[in-house]
């Protein structure tokens, strides 16, 4: 299998003063299709690590490939096309836009750059919400779902465009314990229906141990990397 994420060598200095280095030498690479969790202590710099990866942020020194390019070399554009296309983002807190519906929330990312939703990506996006068991909330507005139903809409926000990866940061952290294993069951469909890439954190190691490779940073250093 070859890799959709490539990091090498990478460090990340916060600059200060004073200046705080917070990843140290990180080599990681994530294979096409693979399930994976990284794990570590708050103020570990997973999310730092995250950021890196998803092309929110740049590394102070080494290089970050992703899906073969190599993202130090492109232009803001270029970046943010590529992020656009191929990575999906799912955080703790969903971000969802309170005044839309479910299905316009979904379908943000999509429009971005265009007129108007493809009849496509509307049968799409109506095989998202089918499958995250919320079609009948599709028109709420967000503030008429509960935090579960937000959830999985912001879940299938970050599936519209297809992305070859999803990177998700603590995602079932404002969660309780059967909506958590509920959304890692659907990351797992997804992951097995669409061949999508997940890399999540999670402090949680129960849902670490069912994922198939663990990572796990220390103080900026990765310490630990295991196929479960
Ligand atoms: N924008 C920033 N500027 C300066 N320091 C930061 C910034 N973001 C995070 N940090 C620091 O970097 C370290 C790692 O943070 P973070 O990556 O958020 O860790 P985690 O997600 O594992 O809790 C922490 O010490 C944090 O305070
Ligand atoms: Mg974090």
């Amino acid at each position: 299998m070859s890799n959709v994420i490539e990091l090498r060598q990478v460090d990340k200095t916060y600059k200060g003063p004073p200046d705080v280095q917070v990843l140290f030498g990180i080599d990681l690479s994530f294979a096409d299709g693979s399930f994976n969790s990284i794990v570590g202590e708050s103020g570990s710099g997973k999310s730092t690590l995250m950021n890196i990866i998803g092309t929110l942020d740049t590394p102070t020194s080494g290089d970050v490939v992703i899906a073969g390019q190599h993202t130090g070399r492109l232009g803001r554009d270029k970046l943010a096309e590529l992020r656009n296309r191929t990575i999906g983002f799912i955080f703790q807190f969903h971000y969802l836009l309170p005044e839309f519906s479910a299905i316009d929330n979904v379908l943000m990312p999509h429009v971005i750059g265009r007129q108007r939703p493809s009849s496509e990506v509307l049968e799409w996006a109506s095989e998202l919400f089918e499958l995250m068991g919320i079609s009948k909330v599709k028109r709420n507005p967000a503030t008429r779902m509960s935090g579960g139903q937000q959830q999985r809409v912001a879940i299938i926000r970050s599936l519209i465009n297809k992305p070859k990866i999803i990177l998700a940061d603590e995602p079932t952290g404002n969660l309780d314990s059967v909506n958590t294993a509920i959304t890692y069951e659907r990351f797992r469909d997804i992951n097995q229906r669409y061949g999508t890439t997940f890399v999540v954190v999670t402090h949680d190691r129960r849902i670490a141990e069912q994922t198939d490779r663990i990572v796990e940073i220390r103080d900026g250093r990765m310490v630990l990397d295991i196929n479960t």
